[in-house]
């Protein structure tokens, strides 16, 4: 936290803009906690530094019998990481600020404290959410405008911004939010390829011409905007299980340490993300006990499987199908990362041009990565 936004920390507590019921985010546990039987808990948890999940499978009721759903889509985000982006976002006195992803409530009421309530607009796209982040704000005694609707679309009617600060994340920046922003102000938001659900943050500074750029800060892992998750099934790619006729069989080099990694924030996963667009991929262990990488790509049918091999590295095999080369993508993609020395997330940096492309670059603007 940078020294200006602490005495707003202290003023907006975490705890008035969280529900009953939460679930604290941590890798590899299963946490549940509810306020009314053991209230000792739930205060921990709100002031640990965890993103709390607050909604599951967009407000769907919970499979009887479960404690949680499958798919997290509301939370109160990392304490950290708010205001790591919100140092980012580098407010001044009466800066104008459109939030999207309202959430809890709770960044509004930050950006609020700091700005005034009638700087700040907030979009949410779930009904119940954004009700209940009202109820909140109002509670503590804050009222900017939250707004019910489809974030990718800003908010045109209260427009230019100063500040547009995104607590989703995002796969295609929309022109809109370039657009609703004055030239030279800000626009931060956690930005990452189809490959991973990871993203980095990136600091967009928009250009008179339109155009808006600038560098990724750190690496994040932000619940996607609703229209930009990413989805597959095995059965779309290999309906029977078996490799379809046409499959095109070869060996890599490559070995799991090289691509596979545990780590959420591995810059690894990000760079190939970036140099294989259009691509998702998932890590299983084949009943053989081989670490397999599988690769699908989200706008035709190619598919790629790669079975590491650590007794034999030299004879990992390697399965790919389709009309691209999903794994020689990889591959090409990870040797270009090693050449350049492994840059890590804050050395690439991302414009949006004034017709709407997504351009990624390494190092300065204009040196922009070999995608396929
Ligand atoms: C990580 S939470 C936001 C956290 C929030 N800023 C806070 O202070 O608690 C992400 C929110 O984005 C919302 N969201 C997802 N897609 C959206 C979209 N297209 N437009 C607006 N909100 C969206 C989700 O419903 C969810 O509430």
């Amino acid at each position: 936290m940078t020294p200006d936004w602490a005495p707003v920390y202290d003023a907006v507590p975490r705890e008035l803009f969280l529900p009953e019921v939460l679930w604290p985010s941590v890798e590899g546990r299963r946490l549940v906690v509810s306020k009314t039987d053991d209230p000792e808990e739930w205060y921990r948890w709100a002031y640990t530094d965890v993103p709390l999940i607050t909604q599951w499978d967009d407000g769907g009721p919970l499979r009887a019998g479960a404690d949680r759903g499958d798919l997290a889509t509301s939370s109160s985000s990392m304490p950290s990481v708010v205001f790591s982006m919100l140092a980012d976002l580098s407010v001044f006195e009466g800066a104008k600020v459109l939030e999207i992803g309202t959430g809890t409530g709770w960044c509004a009421a930050l950006l609020s404290a700091r700005l005034g309530e009638d700087n700040v607009v907030s979009v949410e796209i779930d009904e119940e959410v954004a009700e209940t982040a009202r109820k909140a704000l109002a509670a503590a005694g804050w009222h900017p405008k939250v707004r019910l609707g489809e974030g990718l679309q800003g908010m045109p009617e209260r427009a230019p911004y100063d500040r547009i600060l995104v607590t989703a994340g995002v796969r295609e920046v929309p022109c809109t939010w370039v657009r609703q922003t004055r030239p030279g102000g800000v626009i931060v938001l956690p930005w990452g390829p189809d490959f991973t659900d990871q993203n980095a943050v990136v600091r967009l500074v928009v250009a008179g011409d339109g155009s808006a750029g600038g560098r990724f800060t750190g690496p994040v892992r932000f619940m996607h905007v609703r229209s930009q998750r990413v989805s597959w099934a095995f059965s779309d790619y290999l309906p029977d299980g078996d490799w379809p006729a046409d499959t095109r069989e070869s060996t890599t080099t490559l070995t799991e340490a090289d691509v596979v990694t545990d780590d959420p924030f591995a810059a690894v996963d990000f760079v190939l993300g970036l140099l294989v667009p259009g691509c998702s991929h998932t890590v299983g262990r084949s009943p053989s006990g081989k670490q397999t990488m599988w690769l699908f790509g989200l706008r035709d049918r190619s598919w790629a499987a790669t079975f590491f091999d650590e007794e034999n590295p030299s004879a990992s095999r390697v399965y790919q199908g389709g009309p691209r080369s999903l794994w020689d993508e990889v591959e090409a993609a990870y040797r270009w990362w090693v050449e350049q020395g492994r840059p890590g997330h804050e050395e690439f940096g991302l414009t949006v041009t004034v017709d709407g492309r997504q351009e990624v670059w390494l190092g300065n603007p204009g040196e922009t990565v070999p995608a396929h």
